[in-house]
């Protein structure tokens, strides 16, 4: 089987984490970089959390690269997160011996695109990609997909209109929606589907492996939050949606769509919206519409126990 060369572009973030966690036990993917944007938490955090993780999952092969710190117009405005202080959870940790890779994030990004068909998965805000774009234009061209975990369709998280990805960098949204790479979004209508539940955390902790221990443990305060925010604990597994896809394109029932973003607005910056009209279908741009949950979970669940 062909596997699919992949770079996570991520701010992890608890959702980060199960999602990058799912790629590194896939064997229908071969995760060649993970590179860090500010996000969920600051550069610093989201660069040493995403070590932690390919250290966690015993994976000091793949690269980790530190992106950008902040979106392409002004400072971060993080919220106080809901991943934790830290981004994953609070949660102890030793100090990672992964290191950081010498090349920023863009620069890796641009090697391994200029090996070989590579795929991003961004699971963060999309500063990385703004930047790959408008520092080397010819990745437009020598990307071969984009998957993105971003917008809302009908109801944002941050604003009523706008999803946190897309609203945390407008500038950069805009820009990565205008390329002409392919690329597929997981909006919030589709990732809502996508849920994990008080018996699959059980499960995780039951596999008594440290994944399964971490990952369950993370998870727990936000499905505090989602307890809070949406009155059920049922954690919505937003990036983890983008993995999914590239894991079974047959899992997500996807449209042809045109993706605009709204940069201006007082009340709609950050808004997504996606063209399903007629004239979109054959796009080489797609939007998640529809996944069945028990397939989900059942793929999270199997895959995450593979981690010794
Ligand atoms: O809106 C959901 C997105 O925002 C996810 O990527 C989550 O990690 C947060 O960054
Ligand atoms: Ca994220």
């Amino acid at each position: 089987m062909a596997r699919t060369r992949v770079i996570v572009d991520t701010d992890p973030g608890v959702d980060d984490a199960v999602a990058i966690l799912l790629a590194l036990a896939s064997e229908e993917l071969e995760v060649v970089a993970i590179t860090s944007v500010a996000g969920n938490v600051g550069i610093d955090a989201t660069t040493l959390n995403a070590r932690r993780l390919v250290e966690l999952a015993q994976r000091p092969d793949v690269p980790v690269a530190r992106g950008s710190a902040r979106p392409l117009n002004g400072d971060p405005q993080l919220e106080v997160s809901v991943h934790g202080a830290d981004g994953l959870g609070d949660l102890v940790w030793d100090e990672p011996q992964v290191p950081e890779h010498e090349l920023d994030a863009v620069d890796l990004q641009y090697r391994l695109i200029t090996e070989a068909p590579t795929t991003i998965v961004a699971i963060g805000p999309l500063t990385n990609l703004a930047n790959l774009l408008s520092r080397y234009p010819q990745a437009e061209s020598l990307v071969e997909r984009v998957v993105i975990m971003g917008g809302a369709s009908f109801e944002g998280n941050v604003t009523p209109a706008a999803e946190f990805n897309i609203w945390f960098d407008p500038e950069a949204a805009a820009a990565v929606a205008a390329a002409r790479w392919p690329m597929t979004f997981m909006p919030l209508d589709l990732t809502h589907q996508a849920l994990l539940n008080d018996e699959d955390l059980a499960h995780l902790r039951g596999l008594d492996t440290a994944v399964g221990h971490r990952v369950a443990a993370m998870l727990e305060p936000y499905a505090l939050f989602h307890d809070e925010w949406y009155g059920n604990r049922d954690v919505i597994m937003h990036d983890a949606t983008a993995v999914y896809e590239l894991i079974d394109p047959t899992a997500i029932e996807k449209q042809g769509v045109a993706v605009t973003v709204e940069t201006g607005g007082e009340h709609s910056r950050g808004a997504t919206w996606f063209d399903r009209r007629r004239a979109n279908s054959n796009s080489t741009t797609t939007v998640g519409v529809t996944l069945d949950n028990d397939r989900f979970a059942s793929v999270i669940r199997e895959r995450l126990a593979r981690f010794a």
